[in-house]
């Protein structure tokens, strides 16, 4: 009985300790932001100025065959390319991904989805313990969020110095020899964006707190050693039981391989380029947006002609895509010819080889087709990715091909995904009822309960 009543106090006291830190950081902000705004008018406003970045686009309805590799994964449900900084935490509030409240006793989704989104995330982590705030609901959080990727994700509060608030992002860079403190602004620049523009997973062992899996280097080869031998998957894939990986925006990695890394132009360079305002005075514009409208301004002073740049960047973007999309077409199959294997009987000892080549080649496939800039960043490294994930995928599918033959299988039935909404209902997501559902929960909490930053363009 004593314990129950303790543990009754001190959950009261904490709720109450959480509602009075938020109200007095809310203060504190509201104050700091004041004063950034007044003392760095061009830097704020041009910051304000992503919220001009309204358009992105479905990736799901661009290319359906993703629907069927992220099957029994709430990335089938809704997937977007990223726009403007403005719409950060808006937008992750509003997919379907995050869904709804759990039910009372369910765990749903960890608070560790905002940790890439708003400076209020280092602020809580700070608050609870890196543990404390993962093992939180995300959308018991949202209440908490009060501010959109802001001057003190990069920078310490109140001036121009390049900071690395987050803590698992300050030891992610240490375990690739390039711990922050030690390294020039310039580089530093670029930590500050692969703070969030990295891969991740968030750690089921201790409360999903998230990490950067660099411990034997940033590559796709040394993150899948790394994976693989802590046997770690994200889920099994409901329809030929591989333990998936998932890669999400590795954007850091590919360009520290590039290169333009190599001569020193970084993410800051192409994405926040120098500008001059009405008095002549330069600036570094925090609108950070696409880099080849701007190609006069940077890239100029290496690329002599324009159109010679976009030419190659076409070719590179086709190349990427012809091949990503040859890998998909692969992956789908091999799915579906193990879910054929399953049905007619076959055993782990059999299929072990084929599914840890789907597990290979889909988790190379992703690490390529997550990052969304690169045949910019590193189209080199894009198509060594997948042209090893259609050796890896097209092996399983020979090995498949022998087990049906054994189980004397003849005929394998593969789904109609033509369309967003096909490739869905081949895996049984009613989108229809997923929106109403969402729409239920963003009228009776987040517009009621949310503070205005998490309906931002809604
Ligand atoms: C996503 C990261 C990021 C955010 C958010 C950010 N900055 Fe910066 N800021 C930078 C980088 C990178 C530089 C360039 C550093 C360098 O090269 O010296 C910079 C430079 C500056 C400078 C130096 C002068 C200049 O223009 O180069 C000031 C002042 C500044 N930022 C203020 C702000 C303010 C105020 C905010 C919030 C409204 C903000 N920054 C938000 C990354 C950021
Ligand atoms: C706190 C996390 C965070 C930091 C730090 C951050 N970003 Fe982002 N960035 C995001 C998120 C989240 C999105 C997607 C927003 C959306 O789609 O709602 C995004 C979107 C973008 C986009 C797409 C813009 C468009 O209109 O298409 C670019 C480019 C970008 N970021 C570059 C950078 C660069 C360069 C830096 C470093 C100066 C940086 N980001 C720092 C989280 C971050
Ligand atoms: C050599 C210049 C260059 C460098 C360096 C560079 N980028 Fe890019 N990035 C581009 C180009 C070009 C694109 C393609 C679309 C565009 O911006 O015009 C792009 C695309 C992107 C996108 C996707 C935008 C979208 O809406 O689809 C993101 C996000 C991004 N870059 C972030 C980064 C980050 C983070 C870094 C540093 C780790 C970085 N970039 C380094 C030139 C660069
Ligand atoms: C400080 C110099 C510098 C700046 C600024 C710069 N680049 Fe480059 N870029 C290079 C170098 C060096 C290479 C490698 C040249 C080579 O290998 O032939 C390169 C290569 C490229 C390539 C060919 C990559 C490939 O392998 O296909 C593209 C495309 C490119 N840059 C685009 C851009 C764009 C777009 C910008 C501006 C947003 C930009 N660069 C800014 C120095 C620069």
């Amino acid at each position: 009985m004593e314990i129950h009543f303790k543990t009754v106090i001190s959950s009261k006291i904490k709720v109450y300790l959480i509602g009075s830190l938020a109200m007095a950081t809310f203060t504190a902000l509201a104050a700091s932001d004041a004063s950034n705004q007044q003392q760095f008018p061009n830097q704020y406003q041009s910051w304000q100025a992503t919220s001009e970045q309204v358009e992105r686009e479905d990736m799901l309805a661009n290319y359906p065959a993703s629907i069927i590799l992220w099957a029994g994964s709430s990335f089938a449900k809704e997937y977007h390319s990223p726009r403007g900084h403005q719409f950060a935490v808006a937008d992750v509030a509003h997919t379907l991904r995050t869904g709804v409240a759990p039910e009372p006793g369910e765990k749903g989704l960890s608070a560790s989805c905002w940790t890439c989104k708003t400076p209020d995330a280092p602020r809580l982590i700070e608050e609870l313990g890196f543990e404390g705030y993962s093992a939180k609901n995300f959308t018991d959080l949202g209440k908490e969020i009060q501010s959109v990727v802001y001057c003190s994700d990069c920078h310490e509060s109140g001036n121009k110095k390049l900071a690395l608030p987050r803590p698992h992002a300050q030891d992610a860079m240490a375990k690739i020899q390039l711990p922050f403190d030690k390294q020039d602004t310039n580089m530093q620049g670029a930590q500050v964006c692969g703070q969030c523009h990295v891969t991740y997973y968030f750690r089921p062992e201790k409360s999903n707190v998230v990490n950067i899996p660099w411990i034997f280097g940033s590559t796709a080869d040394d993150i899948e050693k790394y994976y693989d031998t802590r046997r770690f998957f994200e889920w099994i894939h409901p329809i030929s039981r591989t333990p998936i990986l998932k890669a999400r925006h590795p954007d850091f990695e590919h360009w520290s391989r590039s290169k333009h890394a190599e001569v020193g132009v970084t993410c800051i360079t192409c994405h926040m380029p120098t500008q001059k305002d009405a008095k002549g005075v330069e600036f570094t514009s925090h609108k950070v947006d696409k880099a080849l409208p701007h190609f006069d301004s940077t890239c100029s002073s290496c690329h002599s002609s324009k159109t010679k740049i976009e030419a190659k960047l076409a070719a590179n973007k086709l190349t990427i895509e012809t091949k990503a999309r040859e890998v998909e077409g692969l992956l789908v199959k091999a799915h579906y010819e193990a879910k054929a294997a399953w049905d007619a009987g076959a055993k782990w000892e059999q299929m072990n080889a084929p599914i840890m080549g789907i597990r290979h080649g889909q988790w190379r496939w992703d690490f390529a087709m997550s990052s969304h800039g690169l045949y910019a960043h590193n189209p080199t490294e894009g198509k060594q990715l997948l042209d090893k994930a259609f050796e890896q995928a097209s092996d399983a599918r020979k090995q498949l091909a022998g087990i049906l033959k054994q189980l004397n299988v003849t005929q394998v039935s593969y789904p109609d995904i033509s369309t967003k909404q096909k490739a869905q209902q081949a895996i049984g997501i009613v989108e229809a009822d997923l929106v109403k559902e969402k729409q239920k929960f963003i009228e009776e909490e987040i517009n009621k309960n949310w503070h205005p930053v998490a309906k931002f363009g809604y």
